[in-house]
């Protein structure tokens, strides 16, 4: 069976205190056992040696980008090789915030992939349609696009969680229906049957994103192929601790 996978994206926020503050709840949650749930949080890169010292051993720590390459002369970039270096064991790769924000195509992401895992970084890769693609139908194109890219580039998925995670749901409260969310991580699973192989379609955890919450966790949770959740704004409120729960 797939471990269920919950990751905090903390994004762009955060002082010094409001993180001692979250890492304090985390340490203190009653959560279910590191069997049933992989607990992963990702503070913006400043805060990641703070984080991982303080972080309770079983939650690991996850950075929210890196650079494509080898570090050299890219001035404001963090390398994979530095995450490793520091023993950083993830880091997530394509949000949307830095493929509409940035400008990442999804080459440049699949790259991305490719070079953290190459490295030996775990990686969230995240895939999702905007209100206009979902409207427009092309929901299924826009995500499987998004996976082709990565999946043209590496050969092995051990080290790789999918998220799906629709922008019209990410930090809008709106998230997306069980079933709407069931829908595309089916369709996202059987494309890695027929494009990757059974067993990585079979393996690969696919998680979903988007106005994740304590009230509406347990019911995504419970669909068949919703392996776990990237979560944004709530990862920064004690429900997380009720998000990671949903997992049992
Ligand atoms: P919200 O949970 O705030 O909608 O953000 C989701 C997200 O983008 C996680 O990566």
């Amino acid at each position: 069976g797939r471990k269920f996978f919950v990751g905090g994206n903390w994004k762009c926020n955060g002082t010094a205190d409001q993180v001692d503050k979250i890492v304090k709840i985390l340490n203190e949650g009653q959560v279910p056992s590191p069997d049933v749930v992989e607990v992963v949080v990702s503070p913006p890169y400043v805060f990641l040696p703070v984080v991982k010292s303080q972080l309770r051993p079983e939650f690991h720590v996850a950075a929210q980008n890196c650079w494509v390459k080898k570090g050299g002369a890219f001035t404001g970039e963090v390398s994979a090789e530095m995450l490793v270096n520091l023993g950083i064991p993830w880091v997530i790769l394509g949000h949307s915030e830095r493929r509409s924000l940035l400008g990442e195509s999804s080459e440049f992401v699949g790259d991305k992939v490719a070079y953290a895992l190459s490295q030996g970084l775990k990686v969230i890769a995240c895939v999702g349609e905007t209100l206009e693609q979902r409207e427009s139908g092309s929901t299924m194109d826009v995500v499987s696009g998004q996976t082709k890219a990565i999946a043209e580039r590496i050969k092995d998925w051990t080290n790789v969680v999918i998220a799906y995670e629709p922008v019209w749901a990410i930090g809008t409260g709106k998230v997306a229906t069980p079933a709407q969310a069931q829908d595309v991580h089916a369709f996202l699973r059987d494309w890695l049957k027929t494009n990757v192989s059974p067993e990585v379609a079979e393996s690969t955890r696919i998680i979903y994103g988007g106005s994740v919450t304590a009230a509406n966790s347990k019911e995504l949770a419970g669909q068949l192929d919703v392996d776990g959740f990237l979560v944004g704004g709530a990862s920064l409120k004690p429900e997380f601790i009720d998000i990671i729960s949903s997992a049992t």
